[in-house]
């Protein structure tokens, strides 16, 4: 059969992403990867999440592995809620809609709050799956450039008083941003909400790495700020336990958690029981603070090993942010330079990152920036992972440009 024109418009506008591409290349034996975006696999929990499942099903598997309610296994919920609370967010299970992943929040929360062609404020860079996932609605994106401390009051100000049309949301992480690295300071938070209400924003917070903390001080989210219930808030287990579970919650009013409920009832029927029944178990065990502790030290280690190589070996041209937490360093060449093109020489020498381009709203931005993980590859990889990256940023910069 000629499948030609038998797509629909919104599929025809899907795009691989770039990322999952350039991943499948990248991981040849030899190649030092700052390319990925998952968690390091050797530190999973994996003896206790093997305990919890096996009892789990053993004493409770009428329920684990049977169908659940659309909004979520209610003791997981509770778990979230009050996990939540300690964050600074008052809220009860009544706020809480458990996902198959924070991805499904962004998804539900384009199906529930978009229309086609809505504009949505994005901070440029953003995460490239929430802006696949909102293009699915036919959404206009309104770019705010963002540099080490993330969303800026007046820079949102601004790009709103541009907009060509009036947006109808607010797509943002604000706390060590995928890709930017980048944390919103919490004293500017409370003015980002500001400029929302006054523009009728809804605000979508996507949060799957502010518990990987290196700073020691805590930063509330903005959620934690919401007086009148703008933020839809997205947490996620993938970061601090398993991304194979597929779990992430949805934090929000109750009326937009029913509409978010309703609009998962057709695409998963509930999110996977046994996950969310042994995540429950994890997180009323107390497990989680342990297990983050451990994450946080290791991390923390190899961000602290990324910088120290990046200052020892990066040309003085090259700039590059210290993130607080998460996983990533974002980093720059001098405007004319084309990350795109120096991708391959990176290859040949045997390096990988994701290019910054990838991040951007519009084609051919962001073309001299680049990604860079630094979470899964050991300290010793890392400082000689970024000597061969510097060596190809060198030769590029002692040349002519590319
Ligand atoms: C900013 C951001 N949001 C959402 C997700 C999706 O995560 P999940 O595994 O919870 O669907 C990711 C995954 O990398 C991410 O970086």
């Amino acid at each position: 059969m000629d499948l030609s024109g038998t797509f629909s418009r919104t599929s025809n506008s899907m795009k691989p992403s770039v990322i999952r591409a350039l991943l499948k290349l990248v991981q040849q034996g030899d190649i030092i990867s700052f390319a990925g975006g998952t968690p390091d696999a050797d530190l999973f929990p994996t003896d206790l999440l093997a305990e919890i499942s096996s009892r789990v099903i053993r004493e409770n598997g009428r329920f684990s592995l049977q169908y659940g309610e659309t909004v979520g296994w209610m003791p997981l919920r509770e778990a979230v809620a009050a996990e939540l609370n300690s964050k600074g967010i008052r809220c009860g299970s009544e706020n809480i809609l458990i996902t198959t992943g924070s991805q499904q929040g962004i998804f539900l929360s384009g199906l529930v709050l978009l229309d086609p062609g809505d504009a949505v404020v994005v901070e440029e860079p953003s995460y490239l799956g929430g802006l696949q996932a909102y293009r699915n609605f036919s959404a206009s994106f309104v770019p705010v450039p963002c540099g080490a401390e993330g969303l800026d009051p007046a820079a949102l100000e601004e790009a709103l008083a541009a907009a060509p049309s009036r947006p109808r949301m607010l797509y943002c992480i604000p706390t060590f941003q995928n890709p930017g690295g980048s944390t919103i300071p919490e004293a500017r938070r409370p003015a980002i909400l500001e400029v929302a209400r006054r523009h009728g924003l809804v605000v979508v917070e996507d949060n799957p790495y502010g518990e990987l903390n290196f700073s020691g001080g805590a930063i509330r989210p903005l959620k934690a700020f919401d007086e009148d219930g703008r933020v839809v808030y997205l947490g996620s287990f993938s970061k601090i336990g398993s991304p194979g579970m597929r779990l992430g919650w949805v934090c929000a009013a109750p009326e937009i958690i029913a509409r978010m409920t309703m609009a998962k009832e057709t695409t998963d029927v509930c999110t996977d029981v046994l996950s969310q029944a042994i995540a429950a178990e994890f997180l009323k065990g107390g497990h989680l603070a342990r297990h983050v502790a451990r994450l946080v030290s290791t991390y923390q280690g190899r961000r602290d090993a990324m910088l120290k190589a990046m200052d020892e070996f990066f040309p003085p041209e090259a700039t590059y942010n210290r993130p607080q937490g998460g996983f990533f360093v974002w980093a720059g060449l001098p405007g004319g330079f084309n990350t795109v093109e120096l991708f391959e020489k990176a290859i040949q020498a045997k390096v990988a990152y994701v290019v910054g381009s990838a991040f951007h709203t519009r084609e051919g931005q962001g073309l001299n920036t680049l990604r860079l993980t630094f979470c899964t590859v050991d300290e010793a990889k890392i400082r000689e992972g970024i000597r061969r990256l510097a060596g190809v940023f060198k030769e590029a910069l002692q040349g002519e440009k590319v």
